[in-house]
């Protein structure tokens, strides 16, 4: 198959794609289609590798409402409605649930998605739901499961063993949240826990790192020190980080140094970031989204998550990552020409990092056909004309086309 006339990766220069194989054979200018051949002629459009979720919580989407909304919009009354709506969950509500979200991300060009497990279940109904879904869905998503204690691994009974049976269920990486843990020193034991059973499973680690505006929440400088001294390095990740918002500027020049030592990967999520941040603030109100453009500048890997779709913690979302890239960058000051061109990075090569993709990601002879086509000639206009995905192509396979909306003025 031939795919003609892409800009790739905003080049200026139009590439055509020729796939044999499921794989990206050739990509040249002005190939000459074979006898027989299919030809797709994209008349100069954009072509970026698929989109990444790189931090979602399927097991609670689209259930917003069910059985009360969040009036207050905070976190905490987010956990009451939860709860309720956690009594009813059953392995059929989370299949029926997650097929639909995961079918709304493919849509959007998504192919790759790391989703949160809340593991402190005795029965891990989500859990085991989405095991299911992950093998059923595998030739369309590829998806990541992190073992997620909600409510801590030291704080919750058995939390440290529901994490580990997760991990010999078949989650891929450990999950763990210092800032909710009763204590301090369970805080950083949680931590050394959680990196203790990523060793012994040869699994990755995925922290909800200090998700609170308290600037005293310091989970991350443990998190990072200890990804530093076992070399599990970036193989760790450290997800919201909201209190980095409100550290002190003497202290994050500091912590900067370990960061960068540490080789950790961040991932904030800009729009349940500013709805849940700053609330118990009079004014002026934090956005609490961690300081994407201070560690984007030091080097450091950073991605974009959508966190929640249409749950107790966020009653808006379709699952669309333009939404996280558009607010992402006016709550971190990333407006610039270059900022905004590269944005798509966030939710591409970044993430690929962080959820250690590897060499076959991305747009080059030899890896898996695996690519978006938007309607624009460049990341710029794509995200400022919202424009749609039209094509996404898993191993060189056609599995999501979309087509533009019409739109007639008629003055
Ligand atoms: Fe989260």
């Amino acid at each position: 198959m031939l795919i003609k006339n892409l800009y790739i990766e905003n080049a200026t220069e139009a590439m055509d794609i020729r796939i044999t194989d499921g794989k990206f054979e050739k990509i040249a200018a002005g190939l000459t289609a074979m006898p027989g051949e299919e030809v797709v002629d994209c008349g100069g459009r954009l072509a970026l590798p698929p989109f990444i979720e790189s931090h979602v919580h399927l097991d609670t989407c689209l259930t917003a409402g069910q059985p009360v909304w969040n009036m207050s919009g905070t976190l905490f009354e987010g956990i009451e409605c939860w709860e309720k709506r956690k009594e009813t969950l059953t392995k059929e509500d989370v299949k029926a649930r997650v097929n639909r979200a995961v079918r709304m991300q493919a849509s959007h060009g998504i192919q790759y998605v790391r989703t949160h497990v809340d593991v402190n279940d005795p029965k891990l109904t989500a859990l085991e739901a989405i095991l299911e879904l992950r093998e059923e869905l595998k030739d369309f998503m590829t998806i990541q499961i992190v073992a997620f204690p909600q409510y801590g691994i030291l704080s919750y009974p058995n939390g440290k063993g529901l994490v580990e049976q997760a991990v010999k269920m078949g989650a891929d990486a450990v999950g763990a949240i210092p800032h909710f843990e009763f204590t301090r020193e369970y805080s950083v034991e949680s931590l050394n826990i959680a990196m203790a059973i990523a060793e012994k499973y040869d699994k990755l680690v995925d922290v909800h790192c200090d998700e609170i505006d308290d600037e005293a929440s310091r989970g991350l400088e443990t998190l990072a020190a200890r990804a530093y001294e076992s070399g599990l390095r970036d193989r760790v990740t450290a997800s919201h980080t909201t209190a980095m918002h409100s550290y002190n500027n003497a202290y994050v020049v500091r912590l900067m140094r370990l960061l960068k030592m540490s080789g950790i990967n961040f991932v904030a999520n800009p729009c349940v970031n500013v709805h849940l941040g700053g609330r118990m603030d009079n004014y002026p109100k934090r956005r609490s989204m961690t300081r994407v453009k201070e560690l984007t500048a030091e080097g450091i890997n950073c991605s974009f998550g959508y966190d929640d779709i249409f749950d107790p913690w966020n009653p808006l979302g379709n699952g669309n990552m333009r939404d996280v890239v558009y607010m992402g960058l006016y709550a971190g000051h990333m407006l610039g020409y270059d900022e905004i061109m590269g944005s798509y990075k966030f939710i591409s090569t970044n993430a690929a990092r962080t959820l250690h993709l590897g060499e076959s990601y991305g747009i080059k002879e030899g890896n898996p056909a695996n690519f978006i086509v938007m309607d624009a000639k460049n990341y710029y206009d794509a995200l400022n004309e919202d424009a749609e995905v039209l094509y996404s192509y898993k191993d060189g396979k056609l599995i999501v086309e979309n087509k533009p909306a019409e739109r007639t003025v008629k003055f």
